[in-house]
């Protein structure tokens, strides 16, 4: 095969991989998703299995899988949030760096590993 076909191919391949991969989540990543919402005491409303004064990580994970809403999630993270699991509202965490809540809700789209 010519080389500049298998090179475009190359490049198709990656670019398809990089569309249905979630944004392009490393073991790394959840670790810092981990980080990010323990150092901002989101546990203090959120568990992993129980929900609290927030809806648990295990109920978010269920509600939203296979939809790719990390970035919606994310602003939600940062905005506030009311009304979608009951009366009491997700406060705004406006000072939260962007790149933090989408890293903290990818990691919480993939199951809150730890
Ligand atoms: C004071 C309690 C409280 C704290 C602290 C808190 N949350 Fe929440 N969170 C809630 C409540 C209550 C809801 C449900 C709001 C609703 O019904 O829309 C919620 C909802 C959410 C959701 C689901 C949003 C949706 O659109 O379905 C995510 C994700 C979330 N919180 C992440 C976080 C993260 C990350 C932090 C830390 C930066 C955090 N929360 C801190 C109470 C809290």
């Amino acid at each position: 095969m010519n080389k500049a076909i298998i090179k475009l191919l190359a490049t198709a391949t990656l670019f398809a991989g990089s569309m249905l991969a979630p944004p392009s989540t490393t073991a790394a990543d959840l670790k810092a998703g981990q980080k990010a919402f323990d150092a901002n005491s989101c546990s203090s409303c959120h568990e992993l299995s129980a929900s609290t004064i927030g809806p648990s990580l295990k109920d978010i994970a269920r509600r939203y899988k296979g939809q790719p809403v990390e970035r919606e999630l994310a602003q939600r993270i940062r905005a506030g949030s009311a009304g979608r699991w009951g009366g009491v509202p997700h406060p705004a965490y406006e000072g939260l760096d962007e790149a933090d809540a989408l890293i903290i809700a990818t990691w919480i789209l993939g199951g809150a590993p730890r």
